[in-house]
């Protein structure tokens, strides 16, 4: 069968799929995306990816008219039969007559979905290796623009190191991974840093929280300097496509006794037992 994907209102095969070399998304990466799971078929959280995917789009001055609901229409015919799949939406500032920074007069945005398997992280029992770099990315991660050349390079160079992701140091205090958010365990206690313009508000880290709050597990959202970071028996990372990995190496030194440490094994349990209970 012929991958369908979602284009501009219309429904078709990815290599049939075709924008302008003039869209703006392609000339200045001037656009925002969002990657929404859905498990068992079933759109996860879509109402909180929505909501960030307007916060998004109000950040680029590209409001769009369309609700949960109708972004729902959109994503359904996408998705196949009840495997861990994730929606890719993309929406770019569009075609402009000409090069220029400046919006155009006349904007029509690019809208662009498709669907991927989600495939369990290899790792994900043994863990990962990380290592710290210097954030280099602008003052709006708050944004999730697809201009992620900053997280790319960075996600590179962990590659390059032998690590799976790069645990970013702003001012001495780290903020999140090159694609994920950052959690780490601190006599006994979960933190992970808190929502700001340095970090993308993730729907998995929403999601550890609650869990958090839900189980008695104790958390707080503060600020982690890159010295607590080094001293933490746990260190985890989050996402939508890799759920939670614990890093079980960071810049060569085994994180705790260098195993998953107990509080991941609790928590992922919990997301485990969560995802399946929404079926
Ligand atoms: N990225 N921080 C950054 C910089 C990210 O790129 C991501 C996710 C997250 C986690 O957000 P969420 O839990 O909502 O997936 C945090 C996606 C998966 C990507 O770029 O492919």
């Amino acid at each position: 069968m012929t991958e369908q994907v979602y284009l501009n209102g219309e429904y078709l095969p990815l290599a049939d799929a075709k924008v302008s070399v003039l869209d703006r998304g392609f000339l200045f990466g001037d656009g925002v995306y969002e990657v929404i799971p859905a498990y068992n078929g079933r759109l996860f959280r879509l109402d909180e990816h929505i909501a960030r995917l307007n916060n998004s789009l109000a950040g680029i001055r590209l409001p769009m008219p369309q609700s949960v609901a109708d972004w729902e229409a959109i994503f359904q015919p996408l998705l196949e039969g009840d495997k861990d799949q994730y929606i890719y939406l993309q929406i770019t500032r569009g075609y402009a007559p000409k090069r220029d920074h400046g919006f155009p007069e006349q904007v029509v945005p690019t809208v662009f979905a498709m669907c991927s398997e989600i495939k369990p992280f290899a790792g994900r029992f043994n863990g990962i290796k990380a290592v710290t770099l210097d954030d280099t990315r602008w003052q709006l991660c708050n944004i999730k623009a697809i201009t992620l050349l900053a997280n790319i390079l960075l996600r590179q160079e962990a590659l390059d190191q032998g690590a799976a992701e790069a645990i970013l140091v702003k001012n001495g205090y780290v903020s999140e991974g090159a694609a994920s958010n950052l959690f780490v365990v601190i006599e006994g206690e979960l933190i992970t840093p808190p929502k700001n313009n340095e970090i993308l508000p993730g729907i998995t880290r929403d999601v550890i929280l609650e869990l958090a709050e839900a189980n008695g597990i104790p958390y707080k959202e503060d600020i982690i300097a890159l010295e607590a970071l080094q001293t933490a028996s746990e260190v985890w990372v989050a996402s939508s496509t890799r759920e939670i990995l614990p890093v079980v190496e960071l810049d060569g030194t085994p994180v705790g006794d260098g195993k998953p440490g107990p509080v991941w094994q609790r928590m992922d349990a919990l997301l485990q037992a969560y995802k399946k209970s929404l079926s």
